[in-house]
């Protein structure tokens, strides 16, 4: 009987972990050989063997057909699945014919999926596997090259890409002499996305915007049709603060995950902006199924989450919203365990204030009923309302503010400037966005004067505030006085912050 072992790794969430893969071979007298795959294998990775075969002939190496092999990954108790182990289980199966001639590092991570010509095919996951293999102390990654990029961004792991299992079997007889690719990562990005001052008039939705963006408040615009809700959302993204590279790394793990990192790039460099359509499932918004993948709401992560026309999607399917943008992260649970999501987005959604549309309108009439229209807002439920910082207006725009040559105001490169002296104050103050600040936080970070909370205490009774609800508006207010350089939370500011809660103040 011949051993080999080398190392792998597996997919949980969006983490990842090292497994061992051990391939052993008997030679049998007579018969006909049999290979087994055991330690939770999918049928991905039970029919790698059908793919292996081939990839191993056409690369030169002998796989006797009559041998017995069994291949173990282990720790077995943990589901494996997809096609990554292809080239870990391939490079066993030739280790374990003496004639082939082949030493495994015990210390390198395989991870690809084998072509039948034995090409080396990119696999998702590959980021966060990299870094788990790295955590446990291996020295190099060998990827297929339409991963390169992801995982080279992995500081103190060496990474080789060879194009084929040829490739890569005479990397490992030279010992890995030639040199590991490495990136240069540069995270300084241009932004080139639209620009807030596209938008003519809306002053005060530019606002509630930019308050948005520096503390990192949701926020729902209500208006007419045609007035500049979708408009406005779509230029969210460009006021934002860039990432860190602590956040670039944190949101390219989900999008490496779900295979969707652009090709050749290490790193998401832009802050990510989701905006899936209201026929979204439950799943398709916050993740799930038999593996559990990230949903939307995880794949904006560290960025915007926009929901267009909020009130057509199902009521269900928004009210798993609530947790995640609770907590910032959301669990799911499956067979075996719980796997944990993150979810820090923004959320920005837009609506119409009743199902035509122009309930509100100067010119144009209502057709609802009153009756119709209560029934379409009621499709938001109040606890998701509630997690809302900001509600506002966005009304119709007036035909000779249309007819201006361009929006005018500030472009969002000066806004994001703005933001971003904003953020860092918070961040320098608290460690982290306004938005995030949990209640004890709030309260020490808070710094308002009597009569700013006396106001907010007297809003809260009126409006009839949660709790939950008066806490949001403070932030709302802390984040108004960032935005000013103020130390200080003042009476303008949380009349500012109270401002934006048009649908808790009685229907007129
Ligand atoms: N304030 C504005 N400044 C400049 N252009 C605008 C403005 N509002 C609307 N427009 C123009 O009208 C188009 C439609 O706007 P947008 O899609 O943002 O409307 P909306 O409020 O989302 O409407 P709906 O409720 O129908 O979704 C925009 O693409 C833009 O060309
Ligand atoms: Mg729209």
């Amino acid at each position: 009987m011949r051993l080999a072992c080398l190392a792998a790794a597996g997919l949980e969430g969006v983490d990842g972990y090292v497994v061992q893969v051990e391939v052993s071979r008997i030679e049998p007298t007579t018969g006909i050989g049999r290979t087994t795959v055991v330690g939770l294998p999918d049928i991905a990775v039970r029919e790698s063997i059908d793919r292996i075969t081939p990839a191993l002939v056409s690369s030169g190496f002998r796989h006797p057909p009559a041998d017995h092999v069994v291949v173990n990954l282990a720790p077995a108790d943990r589901r494996k699945e997809g096609p990554a182990f292809d080239l870990a289980i391939a490079l066993g199966l030739a280790a374990t014919v003496s004639e082939n001639g082949l030493e495994l590092p015990a210390d390198t991570l395989f991870l690809a999926e084998l072509a039948l010509n034995g090409n080396l095919r990119p696999v998702r996951g590959v980021l966060p596997a990299v870094i788990a293999a790295r955590d446990a102390g291996l020295v190099r990654a060998v990827v297929a090259p339409g991963n390169l990029a992801e995982a080279a961004v992995v500081r103190g792991i060496a990474v080789y890409a060879p194009v084929n299992l040829a490739e890569c079997v005479s990397l490992i007889r030279e010992g890995f002499t030639a040199a590991p690719t490495v990136l240069v990562e540069s995270l300084e990005v241009i932004y080139q996305g639209p620009c807030l001052s596209d938008v003519r008039g809306q002053e005060h939705a530019k606002r509630a915007l930019i308050i948005a963006a520096a503390g990192g408040h949701n926020l729902l615009l209500i208006g007419p049709p045609g007035s500049g809700k979708t408009m406005l959302a779509r230029r969210l993204p460009g006021l934002l603060p860039p990432m860190t590279s602590e956040e670039a790394l944190d949101a390219s793990r989900v999008h490496s995950v779900s295979g969707l990192l652009p090709a050749g790039a290490g790193l998401l460099r832009e802050r990510p902006f989701r905006a899936p359509h209201h026929n979204v499932s439950g799943v398709g918004l916050i993740g799930g199924g038999s593996i559990p993948r990230p949903g939307e709401v995880s794949l904006a992560h560290q960025g915007v989450l926009f929901l267009d026309e909020l009130p057509e999607f199902p009521r269900q399917v928004l009210e798993t919203l609530r947790q995640p943008l609770e907590d910032g992260h959301l669990t799911i649970s499956r067979s075996g365990g719980r796997v944990r999501f993150p979810a820090q987005v923004t959320l920005i959604a837009a609506m119409n204030p009743c199902p035509c549309g122009y309930l509100g309108h100067p010119t144009r009439r209502c057709v609802d009923s009153a009756d119709a229209t209560h029934r379409y807002r009621s499709r938001i439920s109040g606890p998701l309302l509630d997690r809302i910082d900001l509600h506002l207006d966005v009304p119709a725009q007036r035909p000779d503010v249309m007819l201006l040559e361009s929006g005018g105001g500030d472009t969002s490169v000066e806004v994001r400037a703005r933001v971003c002296a904003a953020r860092d104050r918070m961040l320098a103050r608290q460690g982290v966005a306004n938005a995030r600040l949990d209640s004890r936080g709030l309260r020490t970070h808070l710094h308002a004067t009597a009569d700013a909370l006396s106001l907010l205490q007297q809003a809260a009774e009126e409006l009839g505030l949660s709790a939950r609800a008066h806490d949001r508006c403070l932030k709302v207010a802390r984040t108004v006085a960032d935005l000013d350089a103020r130390e200080q939370v003042q009476l303008d500011d949380v009349a500012e912050a109270v401002g934006y809660r048009v649908l808790d103040r009685p229907a007129a």
